[in-house]
């Protein structure tokens, strides 16, 4: 296992934070997720909120599922310390990692550690290394057919020294944008606003942050109560799949194969599920020499990949203001109504909220 960065800067960079019910199963069963049984938050539902008003989506009610509320930082540390006692080798601050001989049954990783320069042959790769990563960037051009979608804005985020003002996420639609209100503990609240996809970080100082917060999740009889930022940060926003998720022996899984926009929450829950199918294909094969789930595996991953596609493009497409076109905005607030009004729209929405 080979890490560009530091273990303190992977531990501690502010990530996702919402746990599917299948992701939380998933970390149980591997023997991981003791912590995050204890420190975990379940949530049954979230809120949405439009045209000065909030409404409950019930989603434990509607599915039998729910979430977890546990940051993918507190998952990563969980893994590496796990990865550690095992005593199988996992080395940070890894540089100058390339990709060989890609097309044979045995193909070679070079890389720098310690100064020193290692050749590591491979019976696989799984090639977890994010969008800018090394893998997907290794496989000759032509081979992968690549489908993507860039949104006109970003998120601006904060992680906030203060309490949650309420018990579930709210995701507000506003006429100055969109907001939403999440959290990584009883302690620390994680809000978010929409803001230009290049917006500079400098032009927020805390209160202006503070002050669209408020402007934007504002309720009569509710008040979303401010702390010390501890953290902040803009993400951008795009949709991308490649295809296939492999080439030979490489098999790309997570952000090294597709992004969504963080509007539906599902990039770390899908990067999970690709390791899932990867890690039982490999079990699979290993054990009865039968590559048949190997195989399979690019389109087993696709398949929930492109239904969190879609998922993601409609919440962030429903939930963002994109440009002034009165009749993009009703159609917004029409969906909106909608779904706070019918069973059977809550539903479909909460299916593939919780995953
Ligand atoms: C977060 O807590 O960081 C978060 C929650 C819900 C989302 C996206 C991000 O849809």
């Amino acid at each position: 296992m080979l890490e560009a960065r530091d273990r303190d800067y992977v531990e501690h960079r502010v990530r996702a934070g919402v746990l599917e019910q299948g992701t939380v199963d998933l970390l149980g069963e591997l023997g991981v997720g003791e912590r995050m049984e204890r420190e975990g938050i379940v949530h049954g539902g979230i809120y949405v909120q439009f045209d000065g008003e909030r409404h409950h989506l019930p989603m434990r009610e509607l599915t039998g599922r729910s979430i977890v509320i546990y940051g993918q930082t507190e998952v990563v540390k969980d893994l590496i310390a796990a990865r550690l006692e095992s005593g199988a080798p996992l080395h940070f601050d890894v540089e100058g990692v390339s990709m060989h001989e890609l097309e044979s049954e045995r193909p070679v990783i070079r890389y720098t550690h310690d100064d020193a320069t290692h050749e590591l042959e491979c019976d696989v790769i799984a090639g977890c290394d994010g969008f800018h990563g090394v893998c997907r960037s290794s496989i000759p051009d032509g081979v992968l057919k690549t489908f993507e979608r860039e949104y006109p804005f970003g998120w601006l985020g904060i992680l906030a020294d203060v309490a949650p003002s309420i018990d579930e996420l709210v995701y507000a639609h506003h006429e100055r944008g969109f907001a939403l209100l999440s959290l990584r503990s009883p302690e620390l609240s994680r809000y978010y606003v929409q803001v230009r996809h290049d917006e500079d970080v400098v032009e927020w100082p805390d209160e202006r942050i503070w002050e669209e917060l408020q402007l934007r999740t504002a309720l009569d009889g509710w008040t979303l109560h401010e702390g010390p930022i501890l953290e902040k940060g803009v993400t951008g926003m795009r949709s991308f799949v490649t295809e296939p998720m492999q080439y030979g022996r490489l098999f790309l899984a997570g952000d090294a194969a597709h992004i969504v926009p963080p509007t539906g929450a599902k990039g770390l829950n899908l990067a999970i599920h690709d390791v899932r199918l990867l890690g039982e294909a490999l079990v699979r094969w290993y054990t009865d020499g039968d590559g048949a789930l190997l195989d399979a595996y690019s389109q087993a991953c696709l398949r929930r990949v492109w239904r969190a596609e879609h998922f993601s493009y409609w919440m962030t497409s429903m939930l963002h203001r994109v440009g002034d076109d009165p009749f993009d905005l009703q159609l917004q607030l029409s969906q909106l109504r909608y779904l706070t009004t019918s069973r059977a729209a809550a539903t479909s929405l909460a299916e593939n909220y919780v995953g």
